[in-house]
């Protein structure tokens, strides 16, 4: 048997929801990880320190867990300020900027990325040391439009030189080379794009639980991706991006973007890496460099995972997760916090 400790897994990029969804999915990341970056897409989104507050004691309510810590984002706003945001410094942990209408309930998002627009905003939080994530794409063709955006972070990267950047869910190999060119610029790679192409999205019957944004992309793009997290690349961290929806609102006409990774995620990176022979790099890619990049101390939390298969579920409640059905290589054995 082959077994592998994980110290304090964090997942950097999760979507929680809230009210029924929110108790069906908190658990199944709390008892796992150590701490997740909270993606406040909400409807309404978190725009404030009073919501982000309440939205805060409902994941703690729902996750049942006392080792596992919620790290809390606002939803980008160009208005917010300095004075705005220094009070709340201490309990955002970033700032996530979505392109309005870009993706699931980010209709409020920014329209056009005017530097001067967004410099009282940006500015204020490089001042206060609060990251910028970003949803990167423009309304191109969906399959550039990831890389039609890497030249906007670029902009950003230079006019905010003091300002962590952080490009999420890159799926384009022309993200990873702007990643070399500003040391202010890090990224966050889901599971699903390590695994997957477009080809297993619509190259046979459409799988619509494979559909996310943004959207899978060629063999040479997973390649690239598979190669920066399998060589514990210090400015590239592991964020799920698991976004449940119910499985009526996939399996639509209109399917909603969003692939549920989290209660398989360390099962299936553990396989992936123990795969490709870089099981000892693993550690890196789930927490050593969220930590490094981030400055978080999460709370403590061993994950023992080893080489029995797990027999992945249907369904957890309506949410249908990712190798539904089907068994995974890995599994784990036992959690210690
Ligand atoms: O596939 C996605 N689902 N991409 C996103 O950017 C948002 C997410 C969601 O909230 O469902
Ligand atoms: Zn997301």
């Amino acid at each position: 048997m082959t077994e592998i400790i994980l110290h304090e897994p964090l997942d950097m990029h999760l979507h929680l929801r809230d009210g029924d969804m929110l108790h069906t999915v908190a658990p199944l990341s709390a008892r796992s990880f150590s701490g997740a970056l909270i993606m406040p897409n909400l409807v309404p989104p978190i725009t404030d320190g009073e919501m982000l507050r309440a939205y805060r004691r409902r994941i703690l309510d729902a996750a049942g867990e006392e080792c596992f810590e919620p790290y809390m984002t606002l939803f980008f706003k160009p208005e917010y300020d300095f004075d705005f945001l220094a009070p709340l410094a201490e309990e955002v942990t970033a700032i996530k900027l979505y392109p309005a209408g870009i993706t699931t309930n980010s209709e409020g998002g920014v329209s056009g990325f005017d530097v001067e627009t967004l410099r009282p905003a940006l500015e204020a939080m490089s001042e206060l040391g609060i990251p910028l994530c970003i949803h990167g794409e423009t309304g191109g063709f969906v399959l550039d439009r990831e890389r039609e955006f890497v030249p906007i972070y670029e902009e950003l990267a230079v006019a905010f030189p003091e300002l962590s950047i952080v490009m999420e869910h890159i799926t384009d190999a022309a993200s990873l080379e702007a990643l070399e060119r500003h040391p202010n610029l890090y990224a966050t790679i889901t599971l699903h794009h390590l695994l997957i192409t477009l080809d297993d999205v619509a190259g046979g019957m459409l799988q619509p639980h494979l559909f996310c944004k943004p959207i899978a992309k060629r063999p040479e793009d997973r390649e690239a991706l598979l190669h920066a997290a399998l060589s514990a690349h210090p400015k590239v961290m592991f964020g799920s991006d698991s976004a449940p929806h119910p499985r009526h609102a996939k399996e639509a006409p209109g399917c909603a973007a969003g692939v549920f990774t989290a209660p398989i995620a360390l099962p299936a990176l553990a396989e992936l890496f123990a795969r490709h022979g870089k099981l000892e790099n693993l550690q890196h890619f789930i927490s050593l460099n969220a930590r490094e990049i981030y400055q978080i101390d999460p709370p403590a939390k061993k994950v023992r995972l080893v080489d029995t298969p797990m027999q992945v579920p249907e369904k957890y409640g309506e949410v249908v997760p990712l190798f539904a059905g089907r068994k995974i290589g890995w599994s784990i054995a036992d959690v210690e916090c």
